[in-house]
Formats: C-alpha cells, structure tokens, sequence
C-alpha cells in the first residue's frame, strides 16, 4: 500500500493504442462500502438503539394513531351526531344560549326571527346545505364565504356553535311574517326549488 505505483498492474489488452490499468479500490474506500453494507441492513431490520427502534411498521402505525387522535381531540364536534344536537334544543339552557348566540351574532343577516333578508331562510322547508342538523352544523362551523355567509368555527365557543345549531333547528315550521323567498332544496325531497317559488336572484 505504501508505495501505490508498485500496485499498478497493466492490463493485457491493447486498444488502439489505448491501456488500462486494473488496481485495487483504496482501503479507505472499500471500508466506507462495507459500512454503507452492514448499516443498510440495520437500517433495513431498525433494530433496537438504531433508528426509532420500533421498526418502521409499528412506528408507522403509532404516528397514524396519534394523528388520528390530535384531529378528534382538536374537533370539539367529533362524537357530535344529529341526536346529540336535537337533545340539545330540548335543553332550555342551551336553548337560551343559542337564542342569545343567534340574535347578536347571526340576527343582522338572517333576521331575528329567522325569516332570512341577507341571509336565507332558516325557518323554512328548503335548504341550499342541507337542513340536517349535522349539515347545520357543518354550514355554521365552515361557513360559505364565497356568498357571504362567515364560517363561524373559531370565532365562537363550541358550546355556543352546538346552541345555536340547536336553537335554529327550532326555526322549522316557525313561519315569520315576511319571509324571505325559498331557496335551495326542500328538506324531505332531492328536487330544486320549483321555479314558482324560487326568489329573486340571489
Ligand atoms: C354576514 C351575514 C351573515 C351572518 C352574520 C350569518 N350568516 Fe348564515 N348565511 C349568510 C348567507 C349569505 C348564507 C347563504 C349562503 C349561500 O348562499 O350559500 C347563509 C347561510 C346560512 C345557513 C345555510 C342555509 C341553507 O339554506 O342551507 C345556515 C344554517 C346559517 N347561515 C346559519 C347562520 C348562523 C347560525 C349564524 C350565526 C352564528 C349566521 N348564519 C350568521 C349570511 C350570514
């Protein structure tokens, strides 16, 4: 190794003239294959002290798990259903809650009585998200921006949100004087409002 010229061995062939020579890869070099080798197969089993130590698979699966635990722990209204919502518009605390909710907050667009001027009719048959009180609650959370109507998510408590989801389920049949026009689809059908009783442009 010393004397790297005495290494050099000349190959037999001959190109044109043209010869190679035929060494050894250095030490240094090979040593830094072999390691690249025998840790490619730690890697490969993540053995203990290496790597996560788990394996990949069982760390895979406790990432997807704890994910999947931050979203429903950072969604107040993940084990909310339709029952939880309409036992909550039987409950007069929440009730008075989302009463309250509804006139300072959502009353300058959709009237205080729910009869709808900005904003649609909520004490109506016709929906343009569905009248579910899931969907409701889905309208109000994410809101429809595009058209005016503010997703109201963060800007109140969950509580709040759950009462005034509640209270509107309460608007149904409610019939306010001087409603505004239907719009969307009405609740127990898939048809579009008759033209007849479609309302101005929106
Ligand atoms: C700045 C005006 C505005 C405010 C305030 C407002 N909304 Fe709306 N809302 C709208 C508009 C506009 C729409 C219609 C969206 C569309 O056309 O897609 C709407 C739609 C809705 C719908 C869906 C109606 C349907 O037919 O599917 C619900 C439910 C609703 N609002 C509830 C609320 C509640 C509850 C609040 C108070 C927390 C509120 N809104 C506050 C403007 C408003």
């Amino acid at each position: 190794m010393t004397e790297h010229q005495s290494d050099d061995r000349l190959l037999e062939h001959d190109y044109d003239g043209i010869r190679e020579y035929d060494n050894p890869m250095p030490r240094w070099w090979l040593y830094i294959f072999w390691a690249t080798i025998a840790y490619s197969i730690l890697y490969y089993f993540n053995v203990p002290g290496i790597g996560i130590g788990k394996g990949r698979i069982a760390a895979y699966d406790a990432d997807v798990a704890e994910a999947a635990a931050l979203a429903t722990k950072n969604n107040p209204f993940a084990t909310v259903n339709d029952g939880v919502i309409l036992a909550a518009a039987k409950d007069p605390a929440k009730l008075a809650l989302g009463k309250t909710t509804f006139s300072t907050t959502c009353s300058a667009c959709h009237r205080a009585d729910g009869g709808g001027v900005i904003g649609p009719n909520l004490a109506d048959d016709y929906w343009i998200h569905g009248g579910k009180p899931l969907e409701i609650l889905k309208t109000v959370t994410e809101g429809v921006t595009a058209k005016g109507m503010p997703p109201w998510g963060r800007m109140l408590t969950p509580d709040q949100i759950l009462s005034v989801v509640a209270y509107v389920t309460t608007l149904q049949g409610t019939n306010p004087p001087n409603p505004k026009a239907p719009q969307g689809v009405r609740a127990d059908s898939t048809s579009p409002t008759p033209a007849a009783a479609r309302g101005p442009a929106k």
